[in-house]
């Protein structure tokens, strides 16, 4: 990832898609999108590659799409990277993606702290191995103070295990006296999960076509705009991603009101 030229901001606020379907609204970005990076197996079938080509692959994207993100100002980038049920794979590709983990954040740790982009974990950081977690923590103090893009990784996530980590949390210190129970609301739920502080997403984007939440964020998506696109993974890029938050940009959001 290099540094993002400064004079592509202003060809980005007269973009057309390539889809022909309007401009970018600078005003309307949404400003958390979170990913379902689905299709990389499908991918590597495809070309009759390795399901670890597939993930290889899969990185590029990540790293395009983490670029056009800090390029068109977007706050929050959530990736989905390693699930909780990830773990059930075979072992040589649960290992070939940690391995692959610390190939990007060793390669990509300078572009993401001179580019002003802070590093984030939600999930159970503790279950991966030691090397992935110094990767992981050496990246996080690198770029703690930058500010322009947050990006946080999804690894070892798991909605449901978020919302039992918070009822746990919550029921201690209910015990505990700390917290009364009559007055636990949203804001409290909110500041037990993983992603306290982080707004919820506004757009919510899965590639290779499965209409599924796969157990990603459940209580942060109540009311995000979904985008489900056919293309795999490893296929999705910036033109594909600026024609979704163009369509995202016409959508009417609710929020369960009457328009
Ligand atoms: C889903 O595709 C993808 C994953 C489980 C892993 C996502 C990993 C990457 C995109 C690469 C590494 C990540 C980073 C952050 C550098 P799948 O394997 O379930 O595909 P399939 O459904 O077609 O089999």
């Amino acid at each position: 990832m290099n540094a993002i030229p400064k004079k592509r901001k202003k060809s980005l606020n007269s973009r057309t898609s390539s889809a022909g379907s309007g401009d970018l609204d600078k005003d309307k970005l949404p400003k958390h999108v979170a990913i379902i990076m689905d299709g990389n197996g499908r991918w590597a079938k495809k070309h009759l590659l390795s399901r670890i080509k597939g993930h290889e692959k899969g990185s590029d994207a990540v790293r395009a799409i983490v670029r056009a993100c800090r390029e068109i100002g977007i706050a929050y980038l959530t990736l989905y990277a390693f699930s909780t049920e990830n773990w059930q794979r075979p072992r040589s590709e649960v290992n070939a993606l940690m391995t692959l983990l610390v190939k990007f954040l060793k390669s990509e740790q300078k572009e993401l702290a001179e580019n002003d982009i802070r590093l984030q974990v939600i999930g159970q950081m503790e279950r991966l191995p030691a090397k992935v977690q110094q990767a992981l923590r050496e990246t996080m103090n690198l770029t703690r103070s930058n500010s322009a893009l947050q990006l946080n990784l999804a690894l070892s996530y798991g909605g449901r295990a978020e919302l039992i980590r918070m009822a746990r949390k919550i029921a201690q210190k209910s015990k505990s006296g700390e917290i009364d129970p009559d007055a636990i609301d949203g804001d409290i739920v909110a500041e037990h999960l993983y992603t306290k502080g982080i707004p919820d997403p506004d757009l919510l984007i899965r590639t290779s076509g499965e209409m599924r939440i796969s157990n990603f964020l459940l209580w942060q998506v109540a009311y995000s705009e979904i985008y489900v696109t056919p293309t795999y993974w490893p296929d999705f890029g910036k033109d594909e991603f600026l024609d979704i938050i163009i369509a995202y940009q016409r959508r009417k959001r609710r929020f369960g009101r009457a328009s």
